[in-house]
């Protein structure tokens, strides 16, 4: 048995195909999320915020009196309570409490009742007096303000002047993208307790358990010791569970010490779109230059991130962004700048992808923009300006496994057939007026590894207890991803036993301490690594107990399917019996694992290094029809071929595919965030908070016909077991929805015709789209058709 990360061993429980850990709980409405816990604590207070409803304005006098006075209210949580750092961020720019209402909604106090009306009703009478400020709500007034925050970075390579000036054409242009609310089904909650020690006891629904945990700690003025948060389950995350929890949490343990009572939180829906942040919206422009070919020589991009009021996490959303502007192209000359602008909005935060779809959105939308200007195909441009083996990205990272692009583009293109949908395309198209099909082809190279260095590590608690069943703990969360399914998988793999000896008990500080948070999809990767750590720390100390019992050398023993055998046969010894004989003899049955990601390193500021264990590459195709009155379309028919290596759980990993590819399809079709830029009252309210108004993909969404499929031979040797990341990578194989979208609209128009497409392509945008393709339709025909022209 080899000791490889990577190397898999006979009988493996990882890469079979099984449900999610939960799946039956899920679809009977028995698994636990962090409110339904509500229910089952003792004399509970619910606390509801005080959200002022002005864009920027300061606080001049706050009346907590008429609050207490309300049958049912218990107290009223405001600023002078906090014994700690009145401060809910890792950056020291979000207070708790303000007393600066920076966006419309935002919470100035928290009123606590015995019910959730009380607490309702509580919240409505404080008394909240202020003196409006000047507001930047949209990205633009931002830009014109020249209103900022945190560093400004670039990424370059190259000599773009010399590039632009070399090049046989030219362009320049500009992007707007749109943001995402998550839309998570379970909204933000915690739970908190205090013991008799005044020990506090946090449940929350935190993809980052641990810096829930400091920020707690911080604002009650603890040491992290005296603070554990647990979480069961989250009822997804997307990223919007990374660091919004910290400031929930930390109110609901302020209310718990503060009254000795358990305490909730627990966000109603239009509080949860009305209070946290969203994916970031960017503003981008950009020049640039090609070849006569069609190849890029040099890009010039300015993105501009909409971070909303506070930083939260849009410096490394960025970074991340500036990382993902290549995608799957070689750009030889390259600069390629960014900055975050404060507005004031709900402080924008991770969301799947972290950045990088937005910035990718920058190179394949031009790309798809141009190829008619270029006299090209948009497969075929896009096609020729593929990384190839060992080249660079701009941020001086080798791209690993770069031949893959090309093996996955021209795998989907056989078995989806495009060639022969493309001619069937066209002709459907010559025959309908009014509705057009769109066929598209995009690709998506996604690094894996958190930037940040230092985040890239893990840990795990394995036990083994006497009657040979295991429990596992590791620092990573569920929600919804199937983290959990894997590490199952990895621990019964790694130990040699049957999936059903192992069970994993919920995430929790005090098990697993200093973890990252469950993001930038690496959460089965570092997990995974410390969980097979620990288990093989276990197997090394039993196999010398087993190899005496055998009698043959340690080296010789192998643990598989719940047996213990000596290599080349003779007596066999169950796992149970090995377990006992270790106990009986003092060998410890408990280990802690840990993993940190080897060959990394970046510096931040001049944006270069090797930030990413490895790429995660996928290609997609996409049909598409389109309705010419209404702008309304339909995904006929999706073709995906992903990497996700050599699949620890497959069922997951398809699951992930298709559900990250559907997200996607709605950030960029059909979900739009409006907030309102007017100067009338309502400005800076958001618009769309609501299932109502904000418009999301659901079942009559879905490609009619969708078939994925993973990318054969593709172990990736320096990850466990062979497998790759794919929380993230898929969204971004939505673009090919955007770009079919693109392809019908220039249907109704000349040749050659360019379509300049917002983001999202929501059905009115694509109306648009297609009423000047159409215009320019009717400009051709009256130029190339004489007899038509008017007197
Ligand atoms: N899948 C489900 N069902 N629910 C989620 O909240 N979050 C995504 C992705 N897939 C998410 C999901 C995001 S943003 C990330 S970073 C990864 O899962 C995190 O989990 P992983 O690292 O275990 O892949
Ligand atoms: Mo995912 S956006 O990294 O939580």
């Amino acid at each position: 048995m080899s000791n490889a990360l990577a190397d898999t061993p006979e009988g493996a429980v990882v890469g079979i195909e099984i449900p999610h850990e939960s799946a039956t709980l899920h679809v009977t409405g028995a698994a636990l999320y962090t409110d339904d816990l509500v229910g089952r604590t003792q004399g509970v207070l619910h606390a509801w915020p005080v959200q002022v409803m002005h864009v920027h304005a300061r606080v001049t006098a706050m009346r907590v009196e008429p609050a207490l006075a309300v049958p049912g209210v218990a107290r009223v949580l405001t600023a002078a309570d906090v014994p700690g750092i009145n401060d809910a961020g890792v950056k020291h720019d979000e207070p708790l409490f303000p007393t600066e209402v920076c966006y419309m909604g935002h919470a100035v106090a928290w009123v606590l009742g015995e019910t959730p009306e009380a607490a309702r009703l509580g919240a409505e009478a404080v008394e909240v007096e202020v003196e409006e400020l000047t507001s930047i709500v949209t990205v633009r007034e931002a830009i014109d303000a020249g209103s900022y925050q945190g560093a400004a970075r670039t990424v370059s390579r190259g000599d773009v002047e010399a590039g632009l000036a070399a090049a046989a054409h030219r362009f320049s242009g500009e992007l707007e993208i749109g943001g995402q609310e998550h839309f998570y089904l379970e909204t933000h909650a915690a739970l908190a307790l205090v013991d008799e020690g005044g020990q506090v006891f946090v449940q929350s629904s935190t993809q980052h358990p641990s810096e829930t945990q400091e920020i707690v700690a911080h604002v009650l003025g603890m040491r992290s010791h005296e603070v554990t948060v647990q979480c069961l389950r989250m009822g997804g995350g997307f990223g919007g569970k990374e660091m919004q929890p910290h400031g929930l949490a930390a109110v609901a343990a302020l209310g718990a010490t503060l009254t000795g009572r358990p305490v909730r939180v627990r966000l109603t829906r239009p509080q949860d779109m009305t209070m946290t942040g969203k994916r970031h919206p960017f503003h981008a422009s950009w020049e640039v230059g090609f070849d006569d070919a069609g190849r890029i020589l040099a890009l010039r991009a300015e993105l501009t991130a909409d971070g909303g009021w506070s930083l939260d996490l849009s410096e490394p959303v960025l970074a991340r962004a500036l990382c993902h502007v290549d995608n799957a192209y070689w750009v030889p000359n390259i600069e390629l700048h960014g900055r975050v602008a404060k507005t004031n909005k709900t402080s924008q935060t991770a969301f799947r992808g972290f950045g990088g779809p937005q910035g990718m959105a920058v190179l394949e939308d031009l790309l798809g923009r141009l190829a008619p200007a270029l006299g090209l195909q948009a497969d075929e441009l896009r096609r020729r300006n593929f990384y190839g083996p060992g080249q660079h990205a701009p941020y001086g990272q080798p791209i690993r496994h770069a031949e893959r692009i090309t093996e996955i583009w021209e795998r989907v293109r056989a078995t989806s057939d495009y060639d022969g949908r493309s001619a069937a395309v066209a002709a459907f198209n010559s025959a309908h007026a009014h509705v057009k099909r769109g066929l598209a082809i995009t690709p998506v190279k996604f690094g894996i590894s958190f930037n940040l260095t230092a985040f890239n590590q893990a840990g795990a608690l394995v036990h083994v207890y006497k009657d040979g069943s295991v429990l596992i703990n590791h620092g990573g969360t569920e929600m919804g991803q199937g983290l959990h399914t894997k590490m199952l998988q990895v621990a019964a793999t790694a130990l040699g036993v049957p999936l059903g000896f192992v069970r994993l008990a919920p995430t929790r500080t005090d098990k697993v301490p200093n973890t990252s948070a469950t993001a930038a999809s690496s959460g089965a990767d570092l997990n995974g690594g410390a969980v097979q750590d620990a288990c093989r720390q276990i197997i090394e100390r039993l196999r010398g107990v087993a190899a005496a019992t055998l009698g043959v050398h340690g080296h010789d023993v192998r643990f598989s399917g719940g047996m213990v055998t000596a290599l080349g046969g003779g007596a066999a010894l169950t796992w149970a019996e090995v377990i006992a004989d270790a106990y009986t003899q003092r060998v410890s049955l408990s280990a802690a694992g840990y993993y940190r990601t080897e060959g990394l390193h970046w510096d931040a500021e001049r944006m270069q290094g090797s930030p990413f264990k490895y790429y995660a590459y996928g290609a997609a195709v996409t049909e598409v029809e389109v309705d010419g009155f209404t702008g309304a379309y339909r995904t006929l028919r999706t073709d995906i071929v992903h990497d996700v290596g050599d699949s620890l759980s497959p069922l997951i990993d398809r699951g992930q595919v298709e559900g990250g590819y559907v997200q996607g399809a709605g950030w960029l079709t059909l979900e739009d965030l409006r907030w309102d830029g007017s100067d009338g009252a309502g400005r800076g309210r958001l618009a769309t908070q609501a299932a109502s108004t904000y418009k999301l993909p659901s079942f009559s969404e879905m490609p009619e016909d969708f078939r994925v499929e993973f990318f054969a031979r593709a172990h990736e040797s320096g990850v466990v077991y062979g497998s790759k990341a794919v929380g993230e990578p898929p969204l971004m194989l939505a673009f090919s929805v955007r770009e079919a979208i693109r392809q019908a609209c220039a249907a109704f128009g000349p040749a050659g015709h360019c379509v300049d497409l917002a983001c999202p392509s929501t059905p009115e945008a694509v109306f648009w789209a297609i009423e000047s393709a159409r215009a320019e339709m009717r400009v051709a025909l009256s130029t190339t058709t004489p007899a038509h022209v008017e007197a």
